[in-house]
């Protein structure tokens, strides 16, 4: 008897909820929820796109082996809260807003899922099935799975996620692996290296706008050079 698994991939909470339905490796169906309740971007749990994968599959909720979660809800508040730390106390504010809804929304979002699974769904043991994979990892899948290619390397370049904001994966066949990431902190590191700020004399400074004092320091701070923020510190205070 051949094996059917049916995997059900999920994106909600963030922009443009949406549902696929796979089948064996084959999209069946894959619709944004915005396209049945008519509100552009709609973040909410997208009900009426699983339900419209299930009948265009024909199958039941029951017949769902997997719900795959298209990002790693844990790892995105890591990022948020060391974030948060580097550009301690400024942010102090947002920070206090943003955390409880965190907390709530994104910390908790697996249980979040099980719970919009049972009551809009049906009732089954969604934990058991319920997958988490990393955000540039899924959007390499996206690209390499439905190509006509058995090899391929895949580029991902992406302003959010968890940590990483540019991917190299290998695809091969049924495997896909990402080899090389460039996190948000290493970027910025490349980007405004250490040297540079090293260099950076006094008079330089002078010669720079409030506004790119205000740069270089957060580029400092994030970089842990503080020996150039409390120059630059000094010279905003001079302002
Ligand atoms: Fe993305």
């Amino acid at each position: 008897m051949t094996e059917s698994i049916n995997v059900l991939g999920l994106s909600a909470y963030y922009h443009d909820s949406a549902a696929c339905l796979v089948h064996n490796g084959n999209i069946i169906a894959a619709v944004q929820e915005e396209r049945f309740t008519r509100i552009k971007h709609d973040n909410s749990f997208p009900i009426s796109a699983i339900n419209y994968c299930l009948t265009t599959a024909t199958i039941s909720a029951k017949e769902i082996d997997y719900v795959v979660f298209y990002e790693k809800p844990f790892l995105k508040f890591e990022r948020l809260l060391e974030t948060y730390l580097a550009f301690a106390p400024s942010g102090f504010r947002s920070f206090c807003e943003s955390i409880p809804v965190w907390i709530r929304d994104k910390l908790f979002q697996k249980r979040g899922i099980i719970n919009s699974l049972n009551k809009s769904v049906s009732q089954e043991d969604w934990s058991s099935k319920l997958l988490f994979f990393e955000h540039h990892l899924s959007h390499a899948a996206s690209a390499f799975y439905p190509s006509p290619f058995e090899r391929a390397a895949v580029l991902t370049l992406d302003a959010v996620g968890e940590w990483t904001t540019t991917s190299l994966a290998i695809g091969n066949g049924n495997q896909l692996k990402i080899e090389k990431e460039i996190d948000e902190k290493s970027l910025l590191k490349e980007l405004f290296s250490d040297e540079k700020a090293e260099t950076t004399t006094i008079d330089d400074l002078k010669e720079k706008s409030k506004k790119e004092l205000e740069e270089l320091l957060k580029i400092a701070v994030q970089n842990e050079n503080y020996e150039s923020a409390a120059k630059i510190r000094d010279e905003i205070s001079n302002r």
